[in-house]
């Protein structure tokens, strides 16, 4: 594991702890040791139809929407996260839910083996996922080793146009150029979680990586995967920037004054079921 992924593995397992014992509410686990669901509207609606599923759900932290997948009708679930924290809080909770349901740690490169190869009809990443991750190609490979034939990918998460700007009163600005090399992440330190706990972070220092949707996009065509759809949103599910108003249960949007720009983006694309994975060689500077 390189120097930064352990640095962002000890921050990951000091938020892990503080949100397998979230006050704040942030974190529906009430809900979901009840048999329900931390999805929201626009994951389940654009996902479609998972019962009978095999999914795996790639940086799961602590499980929570991993259970609701299965809530969902999932046939299994498996999540698979680097921080042995957020992986022994969800193997917890879903003992106390009920709910069967793997959870497995590793890295997200090194998913396919420490998964044994299996494979799978829906590979699962959302909300706050790719950012981690140094390299878009070697991320789609993982991904499509992951999938039976025919079998389909989910993303979820941040918009890079989003990551890219600082905003203040109503204002943004670029701060961050539009992809970052993989040897030279971005380094921000927080001494706090994002959820509004009061409890400090004693890993304080994490290291981030912007990725352009086309870099996204084409690493997954690349791998072999055809792309159903790509589209983008003016939601989230946290505050990324002051004066962010609350639309619904846990999603947020760019309040007045701030000019409108995609928030988040998701890409649907499906695993070639004969045809040997595509040679497209896209342009990419690195
Ligand atoms: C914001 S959380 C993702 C939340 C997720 N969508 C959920 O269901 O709650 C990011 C997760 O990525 C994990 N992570 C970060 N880098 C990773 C890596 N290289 N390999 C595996 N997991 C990683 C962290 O441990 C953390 O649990």
């Amino acid at each position: 594991m390189s120097d930064f992924i352990e640095t962002n593995r000890l921050n990951w397992d000091d938020r892990a702890a503080l949100h397998a014992t979230d006050g704040t509410g942030r974190y529906q686990i009430p809900r979901v040791l009840s048999g329900g669901s931390s999805l929201h509207a626009l994951e389940t609606g654009e996902i479609g139809d998972i019962r009978g599923r095999d999914i795996v759900h790639l940086q799961c932290h602590i499980g929570l929407d991993t259970l609701s997948l299965k809530h969902q009708g999932a046939a299994s679930v498996t999540g698979v996260d680097f921080s042995p924290t957020a992986i022994a809080a969800a193997r917890n909770f879903a003992a106390q839910a009920g709910t069967d349901a793997a959870f497995v740690e590793a890295s997200v490169y090194d998913a396919a083996a420490a998964l044994h190869y299996r494979t799978f009809d829906l590979v699962f990443v959302t909300w706050g996922a790719i950012h981690w991750l140094p390299d878009m190609r070697r991320w789609a490979e993982v991904v499509a080793s992951l999938l039976k034939p025919g079998g389909r990918l989910y993303l979820l998460d941040g918009h890079p146009q989003m990551f890219q700007c600082k905003g203040t009163q109503g204002k943004l600005a670029i701060k961050h150029g539009w992809r970052t090399p993989a040897e030279r992440p971005l380094l921000f330190e927080e001494t706090h979680t994002y959820t509004g706990d009061e409890r400090p972070l004693t890993h304080q220092r994490m290291y981030e990586w912007f990725h352009s949707v086309s870099d996204v996009v084409n690493a997954v065509i690349r791998a072999g995967m055809r792309i159903d759809f790509l589209n983008e949103h003016e939601i989230l599910t946290w505050r990324h920037f002051p004066g962010m108003v609350e639309t619904g249960e846990d999603q947020f949007e760019l309040g007045p004054g701030y000019p409108r720009i995609a928030l988040s983006f998701s890409v649907g694309a499906t695993k070639h079921d004969k045809v040997a994975a595509r040679t497209i060689r896209p342009v990419q500077s690195r």
